[in-house]
């Protein structure tokens, strides 16, 4: 999967996501960026229910319009005020808005100033006093703010979540980030890093295999950094007891950091077989200067020490980064470094961003050298320098056969969608009339690749 810069937060970059609901204390929630605000989406959908509010299909039959949202890059943040301009002409029908989230944090209470209709303004951290700012819109309040919470240690643990998925759901098991990298806003934003007891994580995976899924994906801006709260496992530990728990067929975790990438856990995905075959590494760039100036805290060499040890396990395990061109002072020897360690390493996915000067952020201050023609140049140099490293990469598939987990259907093709435990796209034909139901596993084999999919056909009954 090759992604360009399109706004929202990286990785599996989630187009805005709307949620809709029905009656009396009705809400509509839309969602922009990374699976973190995806998750916390359902978490704060969750907890509207249970104080009583209901969600509505159109955003004109809800009392409170939520927009969760997102500011990792200049372009998802212009979404953002755009969005809450066209909210405009819905104020005079006695609605409540409320704006959460990255941009929340970032804009703070100059919200207020800039949209008067909205009611509520809070960053993530704050979502645990949701039904305390929720029960004060009631009582006729129209600034409630929830922006103090970012030095807190305590996490957004609720019962309540409503996930959108049955067969594959989040587990939040680190919020915030105190990496504090010189281009980012999530450590401004977020908070700082924080961890959920093992004991929690534990018991929401057990319920949610209860509840049918079989595929849990645990979550956090740095999710290797876990620290248990309570001391009792270690990150790689936490991912072979969640592998472990009886009815759990898929594992994976995202985003792990080089930083605090360990050998165990490398072990923990030869030892456990439900852990999926992929971890998501961001480098960044491939030079060392760069990288320094960006402050990540390690080398180009450390960085491939780390890729080595994932080469070296007894599985094929399927690497992905993500990637910034034009930093300030890239030069074209650097950008060359980091096409070098694409081929290196030989990514099955890279998602590559321009980069974005952020508010607060200690890059903002460095002169934002490189002209945006020019990053876009950067960036279609990388990305068609990946494209020919995945055509390779996907051609080792060929002949093979793999699990599968469905996702849906395309019909006008009369092909099955689903994805391999690489976490690779797989479009197959099953020689029967009944399509296998979404959420099941089916055996495939490889017929057919291309550098971001794969086609095969099922091969089990
Ligand atoms: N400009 C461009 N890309 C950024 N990212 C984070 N901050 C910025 C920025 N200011 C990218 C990084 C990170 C991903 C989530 O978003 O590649 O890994
Ligand atoms: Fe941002 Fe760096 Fe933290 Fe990732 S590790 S969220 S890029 S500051």
């Amino acid at each position: 999967m090759i992604t360009i810069d399109e706004g929202g937060c990286a990785s599996a970059c989630l187009f805005a996501e709307r949620y809709t609901w029905g009656v009396e204390k009705t809400f509509y929630i839309e969602t922009f960026g990374c699976q973190m605000n995806a998750h916390d989406s359902e978490k704060v959908i969750g907890t509207l229910e249970h104080e009583g509010y209901m969600r509505v299909r159109d955003e004109a039959d809800a009392g409170l319009i939520l927009y969760n949202t997102c500011s990792i890059r200049d372009k998802a943040e212009q979404k953002v005020f755009h969005r809450l301009n066209e909210y405009k002409r819905l104020q005079g029908e006695g609605k409540r808005f409320a704006v959460l989230g990255c941009v929340a944090q970032q804009e703070g209470e100059k919200i207020f100033e800039k949209a008067p209709y909205v009611s509520i303004v809070s960053g993530s951290a704050s979502y645990r006093r949701l039904p305390e700012m929720l029960a004060r819109l009631e009582a006729g309040e129209r600034r409630i703010t929830g922006l103090d919470d970012r030095e807190t240690e305590e996490t957004f643990d609720t019962e309540f979540t409503a996930r959108t998925n049955p067969h594959r759901g989040y587990i939040t098991i680190v919020e915030g980030c105190d990496k504090f990298c010189a281009y980012c806003v999530v450590p401004y934003t977020r908070g700082r890093e924080r961890s959920r007891a093992s004991d929690s994580v534990m018991a929401e995976a057990r319920r949610m295999v209860d509840a049918g899924y079989t595929e849990i994906q645990l979550l956090g801006q740095n999710v290797n950094s876990y620290c248990d709260p309570t001391g009792k496992l270690t990150f790689a530990e936490l991912l072979a007891a969640v592998g472990g728990v009886g009815g759990i067929r898929r594992v994976r975790f995202m985003t792990s950091h080089p930083r605090d990438f360990t050998r165990e856990i490398v072990a923990a995905i030869d030892a456990v077989p439900t852990l999926c075959d992929h971890v998501h590494l961001p480098v960044q760039s491939g030079s060392t200067r760069v990288l320094a100036a960006m402050n990540r805290e390690y080398t180009r060499e450390w960085y491939l020490e780390r890729i080595a040890w994932i080469k070296a396990a007894r599985r094929e395990i399927s690497m992905t980064s993500d990637i910034i061109v034009g930093f300030p002072g890239e030069t074209e020897a650097e950008l060359e470094e980091t096409a070098t360690l694409l081929e290196e390493v030989g990514y099955d996915a890279v998602f590559c961003f321009k980069y974005s000067p952020r508010p607060n952020t200690p890059a903002i201050a460095m002169a934002d050298s490189i002209a945006e023609e020019e990053k876009s140049r950067r960036l279609q140099m990388l990305m068609e320098r990946q494209r020919e490293i995945q055509r390779k990469n996907y051609a080792r598939h060929l002949g093979q056969a793999m699990e599968v987990m469905v996702e849906g259907h395309n019909a006008a093709r009369g092909q099955v969608v689903g994805r391999s435990s690489q976490n690779k796209t797989v479009n197959f034909t099953v020689g029967q009339l009944i399509l296998p139901a979404v959420g099941s596993y089916r055996m495939v084999r490889i017929t057919e690749t291309f550098p971001n999919s794969l086609v095969g056909e099922a091969v089990d009954g």
